[in-house]
């Protein structure tokens, strides 16, 4: 039986980022991954398809509604799926290529099949290829991820009634593509399926698009999406959803009490994502999962049993592809007696609409329900030269500082290259810097980033520039 210092169950952001750095740290190392290729939800359906449709679809959507006012006429242009999803493909097989590579490079041993646990050091491989090998490990992470959620009231066909994962594949633009949860992933391929022409509905529960993150930022999204053409239920509860064969009917409860149906082609059932552990066998380990499916972990990702550890979907936490990350590199230093630490207050978060929203830190209604006191400095794209520039003048930044101190608490884009320039406010506020401290920095003119300097301008005392 081949004998590991490690073995990661699960080839996504967490489990191979973190196989790269034990690797790197000279323990011996093995991955297990069920499916045939590596890189996990984010890589095959999440991240790196939804962003490549993101992009082709917002080409497409500009080619048809601002190329002319810059200037450009364009004549018979028209949406070529198949070719847009074969180009989705490319970029995911290339980039599932890649991680095999580093597995490669760095000497770590891929198996292809699914792990289940033996015992607390055992591990046996049911194998893609057929037949079963066992290893063992001194040290085990699980990072098996997650899969899409979903309600009794409303079960997935996956033909009609369907998750991220075939929306990212579809074979026909959707005529009315109704979407329950304004989350995440409603806004990011309700604006994909928007841009190419669809009708799209969302059904949300909340009062709001993306209701978890700062409430300034779900509105400013939602007066961006309702251009493409969108509408909001927002307040209303699904009851009942039903594939027709041609059609899908979705029963709503309205915030009054009534019923009403809705009727569309395609429903995308984007309501959260649920931890992922099917198969793995925990009890073998001494393990089991909470009341929520998750595997509890403690500070240093030490599952109940000290040698197993846990990290990125199937535990607690924002289920994003960069804390998984920061979690693999955390367990692996861990392991070999390193004092990591991970910032989980200062974890981005990014909707990849158009415009973006990006954030970090606190959100405003974190901060009054903790009492804190904070001041708010907020600045509009629409009053930069970069902005009108390129015709992208839709949202602002808002910087939240403690009202005594200065130092920021939180930063919230909407706005064009939000998800890029977020990395500056999580820069400064993990140097514990002040709005004045960004105010007083030089920013390149003109460029998008202005906007978080003037905000911070505003923050520290009123004296935007540009304002
Ligand atoms: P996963 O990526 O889910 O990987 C787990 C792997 O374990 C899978 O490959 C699975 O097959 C394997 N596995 C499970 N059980 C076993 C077993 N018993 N044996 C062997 N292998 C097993 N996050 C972002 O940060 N940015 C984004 O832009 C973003 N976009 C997204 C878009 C969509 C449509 C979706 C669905 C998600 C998106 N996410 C994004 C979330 C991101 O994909 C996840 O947070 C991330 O993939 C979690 O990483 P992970 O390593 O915990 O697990
Ligand atoms: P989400 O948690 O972002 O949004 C789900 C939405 O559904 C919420 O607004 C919620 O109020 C609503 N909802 C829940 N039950 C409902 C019901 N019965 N009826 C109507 N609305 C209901 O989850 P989503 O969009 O499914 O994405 C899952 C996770 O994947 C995200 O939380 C995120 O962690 C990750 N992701 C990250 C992305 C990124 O970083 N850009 C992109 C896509 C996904």
């Amino acid at each position: 039986m081949q004998q590991y210092d490690v073995i990661v169950i699960g080839s996504g952001p967490g489990g191979y980022t973190g196989a790269i750095r034990c690797a790197q740290l000279g323990l011996k190392t093995a991955i297990i991954e069920k499916y045939n290729t590596l890189g996990g939800t984010c890589l095959n359906v999440g991240c790196i398809p939804s962003k490549a449709l993101l992009d082709s679809s917002e080409h497409f959507f500009n080619a048809s509604h601002t190329f002319a006012e810059h200037g450009i006429k364009l004549d018979h242009l028209a949406v070529d799926l198949p070719q847009m999803i074969t180009r989705k493909q490319d970029v995911v097989d290339q980039t599932t290529k890649g991680v095999a590579f580093l597995m490669k490079k760095n000497k770590i041993d891929t198996y292809y099949g699914v792990g289940s646990f033996v015992d607390a050091h055992t591990v046996k491989i049911a194998k893609t290829e057929g037949g079963e090998e066992t290893i063992s490990g001194k040290n085990i992470i699980i990072a098996t991820g997650s899969k899409p959620m979903s309600f009794p009231s409303m079960p997935l066909d996956k033909k009609r009634v369907i998750t991220s994962t075939e929306a990212l594949k579809l074979t026909e633009i959707p005529k009315h593509m109704i979407i329950i949860g304004a989350g995440v992933i409603g806004a990011e391929l309700g604006s994909v399926y928007a841009r190419l022409g669809a009708k799209v509905s969302f059904v949300e529960f909340a009062d709001s698009m993306i209701p978890t993150m700062d409430k300034t930022m779900g509105k400013e999204l939602q007066k961006s999406i309702k251009k493409l053409g969108a509408d909001f239920y927002f307040n209303h509860k699904v009851t009942k959803v039903e594939n027709t064969g041609s059609e899908v009917v979705v029963s709503v409860e309205t915030p009054k009490g009534e019923t009403i149906t809705m009727t569309g082609d395609y429903c995308l059932v984007s309501v959260g994502r649920k931890p992922y552990t099917d198969g793995l066998n925990l009890e073998a380990a001494g393990l089991a999962v909470d009341g929520r499916g998750k595997i509890e972990v403690d500070d240093h990702l030490q599952t109940k049993v000290p040698h197993i550890y846990a990290l990125g979907d199937v535990i607690r936490g924002a289920m994003l592809a960069h804390k998984a990350e920061e979690e693999g590199v955390f367990i692996a230093e861990t392991i070999a007696g390193q004092k990591p630490h991970v910032n989980y207050l200062l974890i981005p978060n990014v909707v990849y609409t158009w415009p973006e929203v990006a954030a970090v830190g606190y959100t405003e209604e974190e901060l009054k329900n903790k009492g804190m006191a904070y001041k708010v400095g907020s600045f509009p794209f629409k009053a930069l030269g970069r902005a009108r520039a390129s015709m992208d003048i839709d949202g602002l930044v808002k910087v939240l500082a403690d009202k005594e101190t200065d130092e920021l608490l939180g930063v919230h884009i909407i706005g064009p290259r939000a998800a890029d320039m977020i990395a500056e406010a999580v820069m400064a506020m993990e140097f514990r810097a002040s709005a004045e401290d960004v105010s007083r920095i030089s920013h390149a003119h003109p460029t998008y980033t202005e906007a978080f300097k003037e905000a911070c301008l505003v923050a520290t005392d009123n004296r935007a520039i540009n304002m």
